[in-house]
């Protein structure tokens, strides 16, 4: 996955470009480049590998003068972070360029076609073909149409920006499968994959649906689908402002959006719980018929989005006594799916772009089953494609590592399973009220563990050395267990694994000995008695244990002295709280480690390929 900046007015472009590219540099960070056309009509191209910082001293020590740009940063996925194979790409007699998010399938035979007809390669890149085919068809046709022409052979996923040295007035953009969004100015206009890179400058955007295309002049724009029919969108005003993408004084990202978790749910709440305690989900499209008559639900996603809907699976089916299944989008997409009309399909995503969960849609919707998915990102493709949406309403995550994007998808199941359990009379309205009575108390609790997060930091920094950690919990906490393990893992690089506690004698406590870290969940719950017997097992074997319990447990202060304590709260609602230490505590060990925590090694903040 990669990121797009396109502009086109009166300024500089290169600064607009280049600050653009920054703030999307959590889309991809291999390698980067621009390309400015001139006042006199020379195309300009700077590239470099590795981080944008890079681009940005190639460009101060020759500065790219011209009002008409793009640039890129890369993700790669065809050919390695090199020189050449960043983008942008030039034609034959570089009178053209493109950048380019997402995988062109058909690129190897585009390409063999193009070398027959002369065409010269620079990069192994499947983007190249793409400013050989407009080249091609530019020869006998204005540079839309060869745009358009272009993009009807091309098979995969797409979002590319395009200027022409013959077209100096003229930015063009277009998307099939990646996102890219317009924003609109006053004698300018912006092309960029995501609304960070262009907050600073205006907060009209328009989303570019699928298989789209923009013209852009400095003081208009045209969108047409790839037929060249006019289509007509009007904007949407984007709320957030560029601070809450940058990091508010925290050293990191993540640190900022694990501290924002807070006011993110009770933003959440108090948005979706009316006065009289009543669940709103304006987005919400599917009919309460269907509702109603769904026989079963089916949870898919990946990662971190993959742990909170197992959280939503124990909700679901203790709330509305709904058989509910889930399993990872790679594995959903292949399996011989027993889902019909009678099936609701949660898809959970963060970016709302992940390759496997949009296959696990289409796949889903291909059965008759319903769709509802519960995404972040506005106007992503999911949004689009799904019956139904509830915005999580998380604001920009930035680090790579998901956290105030995990909170804010558990709070939007609980407020779903309610809402569910209300629509289908399977829990009395006081019994809900009662929820949400308590719901609404988590962000004060939250504020609370955070207000005691130094002690976290300490704890994490004394357990920073261990070479391999077990995270344990059980049934509501069992994926909290996985996902403070998989935080640990993709920042600090440390081997961790989640398990149901009950799993131990099973064969995990084979690894326990005295180099072992091994973070125990155990809130005061119906499972409690068991967890306190698992820790005794581990402390018998003298694993390292820290355990996050809930206050005033004096009786587990005798199995370890490290215990990160919580504030009383229901069994069912304790995910929303256990997860914060678990996040503070991989923070903290990959700080103490000087791992690069917003931007780890080898991930990407969606994953838009298989
Ligand atoms: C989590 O910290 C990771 N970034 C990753 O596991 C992520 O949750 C997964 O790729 C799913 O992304 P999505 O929520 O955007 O679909």
């Amino acid at each position: 996955m990669c990121g797009i900046v396109g502009y086109i007015g009166d300024k500089p472009a290169k600064d607009i470009l280049l600050a653009g590219l920054k703030r999307l540099e959590y889309r991809g960070y291999d390698s980067s480049g621009m390309a400015v056309l001139s006042a006199k009509q020379t195309l300009n191209i700077k590239k470099a590998p590795g981080k944008i910082s890079a681009l940005e001293h190639i460009i101060k020590a020759n500065p790219l003068s011209g009002c008409l740009g793009i640039a890129h940063t890369r993700w790669a996925t065809h050919g390695a972070p090199t020189q050449n194979n960043a983008h942008p790409h030039a034609d034959c007699k570089n009178n053209i360029v493109v950048v380019h998010n997402g995988i062109i399938e058909n690129f190897e035979s585009l390409r063999s076609r193009l070398i027959k007809e002369k065409h010269f390669f620079r990069s192994q890149t499947d983007t190249e073909v793409i400013v050989h085919l407009i080249e091609k068809f530019h020869k006998n046709f204005p540079l839309t149409e060869a745009v358009r022409k272009t993009l009807k052979l091309l098979k995969g996923s797409f979002a590319i920006g395009v200027i022409a040295r013959d077209n100096p007035d003229m930015l063009i953009g277009a998307r099939s499968g990646s996102p890219l969004i317009v924003g609109l100015g006053e004698g300018e206009n912006f092309l960029a994959s995501d609304a960070p890179a262009i907050l600073e400058y205006t907060k009209e955007i328009l989303f570019l649906e699928e298989k789209e295309i923009v013209i852009l002049k400095k003081d208009s724009y045209q969108l047409q689908n790839l037929d060249g029919r006019p289509v007509k969108r009007r904007p949407v005003h984007i709320g957030w402002d560029i601070a809450q993408a940058q990091k508010q004084g925290y050293k990191h990202f993540m640190l900022k959006e694990i501290n924002e978790q807070p006011a993110i749910i009770e933003n959440l709440l108090n948005f979706r719980i009316s006065k009289n305690k009543e669940i709103i989900f304006q987005e919400q499209k599917i009919p309460l018929r269907k509702l109603k008559e769904f026989r079963n639900i089916f949870i898919v996603a990946c990662g971190t989005a993959y742990h909170a809907g197992l959280v939503g699976k124990y909700i679901l089916e203790s709330t509305c006594c709904l058989p509910t299944h889930i399993d990872v989008s790679s594995e959903f997409r292949y399996r011989d799916l027993l889902i019909d009309k009678h099936t609701l399909v949660l898809t959970i995503s963060q970016s709302g772009e992940t390759a496997d969960t949009l296959a696990g849609l289409r796949e889903a919707k291909a059965r008759g089953a319903s769709v509802l998915a519960i995404c972040n990102v506005l106007g992503s493709t999911m949004t689009r494609e799904a019956d139904g949406v509830i915005y999580t309403h998380a604001g920009p995550e930035i680090g790579v590592a998901s956290t105030k994007a995990y909170t804010a998808q558990l709070a939007a199941l609980y407020l779903f399973a309610f809402y569910l359990a209300g629509v289908r009379k399977v829990m009395p309205p006081a019994q809900i009220r009662k929820f949400l009575g308590e719901l609404k108390k988590i962000p004060a609790k939250q504020k609370e563990i955070l207000k005691h997060q130094e002690r976290i930091a300490k704890t994490a920094r004394r357990h920073s050395h261990f070479g391999s950690f077990l995270y344990l919990g059980r049934n509501v906490n069992f994926p909290s267990a996985l996902e403070g393990a998989l935080k640990l893992k993709e920042i600090s690089y440390i081997p961790a694994e989640g398990y149901a506690a009950g799993e131990m004698k099973h064969g995990p406590i084979a690894l326990i000995d005295e180099y072992r870290g091994v973070v125990c969940i155990s809130p005061r719950s119906k499972v409690y008695e068991k967890m306190i017997s698992n820790i005794q097992e581990i402390h018998s074997r003298h694993g390292k244990i820290i355990a996050i319990a809930t206050a005033g447990d004096v009786m587990i202060k005798e199995l370890t002295r490290e215990v990160i304590y919580l504030p009383v709260c229901s069994e069912l609602l304790s995910p929303l709280l256990v997860v914060l230490p678990l996040q503070l505590l991989a923070y903290h060990i990959a700080v103490k480690r000087g791992c690069d925590v917003d931007q780890p090694r080898n991930l990407a903040k969606s994953v838009t390929v298989e």
